[in-house]
């Protein structure tokens, strides 16, 4: 069930990828993945990874945040290699991460390897929401953070309306979470200290009607 699901969500963002509704929610996707970059201490950071990173924009932006140390890690991971074909990394000068094809249910990296996992506007799309929890979790160190932001449908009419249309028409779609929901899944995986901000992208900056976000913080 999660195989087929995956398999049908690959190909539907291989094809998204280079589609004009990608490029036209990028200010939207870059409001979510800022908000998300500036609550990290990066003084702190020495090993980060982005799931689900798409076409790794946030995961090039915390390579460059990274302070330069010999250890320091940033990778990034998505099921779609058409997403992460449109990655920009690779440029002369420009800072280095890793990337990887692999679903967040079954994440490629040993336990214990990061300090911070972050996930943006993908969390609906986990067949298995709660194993991709666990994964993350498993990834994190102990005292690790977990950054996660999603629309949740019950925070705006927006994304209430987007959940209906998106459950009819696109093929990797779960469901829009409650906040609740999250809350919930979010403490069953394990995670402490869970703090839950609500992020309302202004017009202005994302040219397009509110479709508010929750961000989920906790410690591993
Ligand atoms: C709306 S895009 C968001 C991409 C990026 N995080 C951002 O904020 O711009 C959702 C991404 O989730 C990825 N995705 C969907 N299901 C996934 C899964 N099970 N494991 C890893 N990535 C997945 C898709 O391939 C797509 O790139």
């Amino acid at each position: 069930m999660s195989n087929q699901h995956e398999a049908k969500a690959r190909k539907w963002f291989d094809v998204w990828a280079d589609s004009w509704t990608f490029r036209r929610l990028g200010p939207w996707l870059r409001y979510v993945q800022r908000q998300v970059l500036d609550r990290i201490d990066w003084s702190e950071a020495t090993a980060v990874l982005d799931v689900a990173c798409g076409s790794g924009w946030a995961t090039m932006e915390a390579a460059r945040a990274m302070p330069a140390t010999d250890d320091g890690v940033v990778c990034g991971c998505d099921l779609s290699t058409g997403m992460l074909a449109r990655r920009t990394s690779g440029q002369e000068g420009d800072a280095e991460a890793r990337f990887a094809a692999a679903s967040a249910q079954a994440l490629p990296f040993h336990t214990d390897s990061f300090d911070i996992v972050f996930c943006t506007a993908a969390f609906h799309h986990f067949a298995a929401p709660l194993e991709a929890l666990h994964e993350l979790k498993r990834v994190l160190r102990a005292g690790g953070t977990l950054l996660l932001a999603d629309s949740c449908r019950d925070q705006s009419l927006g994304a209430n309306v987007w959940d209906r249309l998106h459950r009819w028409f696109e093929p990797g779609h779960v469901k829009y979470y409650s906040r609740d929901e999250l809350v919930e899944l979010v403490g069953a995986a394990g995670f402490s200290n869970l703090e839950v901000t609500k992020l309302v992208p202004p017009f202005w900056q994302t040219k397009k009607l509110s479709r508010h976000v929750v961000l989920f913080r906790a410690t591993s």
